[in-house]
């Protein structure tokens, strides 16, 4: 992981610690469903200040990396440690105060209450939020403040999750933890999305740990890539390099 593109060094913020430093740590996750080992030892680590995506087909385990790390899963073996402290067995409901925000494929929301009024079910763990909170998710996301009194059911499957980013965000974490947010949509829209994401992080040195298997895209935006395959990490590279394998490309990346 030599060259991780470098785009963390205009950070302003690192409520996530230094830049370049392993918030997150994975090692050799093993989880699994009964007789089915949806992950294979697993290592990674997501950094402040840096995306981190982690691509493969349907099925290479993706989502269970990402519930086991927000404790949604237990691990069979193996270690998940944040800023350096053991949450392996930390409760679920715990990570939210830890720093730690995730957010599930397939962007729900409560499609019977306004945009707003999902934003707020975002920050009722945290007591009274500052107005200006809100109004922060609403600069970053000008098409939700537009919506911002509509139900949630009008939206726009981009809308959705820019909304539900936006929720994330208001728990203020330091790792953030996206499950397929390009899943869907057209081009254009994920490239805005994307395009925000890296914004906030080289900003604010937030740690974004991305799971896709749009892997153009998610590489375009990335500074590291993790190829997984049936479980088991292929390659850790950075994302330029990864983006010119073309076998590797071929093989596990489906562009
Ligand atoms: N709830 C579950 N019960 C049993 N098997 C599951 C469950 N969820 C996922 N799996 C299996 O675990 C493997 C990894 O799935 P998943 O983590 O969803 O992969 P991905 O997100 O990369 O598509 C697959 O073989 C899948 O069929
Ligand atoms: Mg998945």
């Amino acid at each position: 992981m030599a060259d991780t593109g470098g785009h963390g060094s205009t950070a302003v913020r690192t409520p996530g610690g230094t830049p370049g430093a392993a918030l997150l740590q994975v090692e050799d996750l093993t989880s699994a469903y009964g007789a089915v080992r949806a992950l294979d030892g697993v290592t990674l680590s997501a950094e402040a200040g840096r995306i981190t995506a982690v691509l493969g087909a349907n099925g290479a385990g993706k989502t269970t990396l990402l519930r086991t790390v927000s404790g949604l899963v237990r691990c069979v073996s193996g270690r998940v440690t944040l800023d350096g402290e053991d949450i392996t067995s930390a409760p679920v409901e715990s990570m939210v105060g830890r720093g730690m925000a995730h957010v599930p494929e397939g962007r729900g929301v409560i499609a019977e209450l306004t945009v707003d009024e999902n934003l707020r079910v975002g920050s009722l763990f945290r007591g009274k939020v500052a107005r200006s909170e809100f109004d922060r998710i609403y600069d970053l996301f000008p098409r939700i403040a537009e919506r911002r009194d509509q139900p949630a059911h009008v939206l726009s499957g981009g809308e959705r999750q820019m909304l539900v980013i936006g929720r994330a965000l208001l728990a203020q974490p330091r790792v953030l933890l996206l499950d397929e947010p390009s899943l869907g949509l057209a081009p254009r829209i994920v490239a805005q999305i994307f395009g925000l994401l890296r914004r906030l992080v080289d900003a604010e040195g937030l740690s974004v740990l991305l799971v896709e298997q749009n892997a153009r895209s998610a590489l375009s935006v990335a500074d590291v890539g993790v190829v997984l395959n049936l479980g088991r990490v292929v390659v850790t590279d950075s994302a330029r390099t990864l983006m010119a394998d073309e076998d590797l490309r071929h093989a596990y990346l489906g562009f």
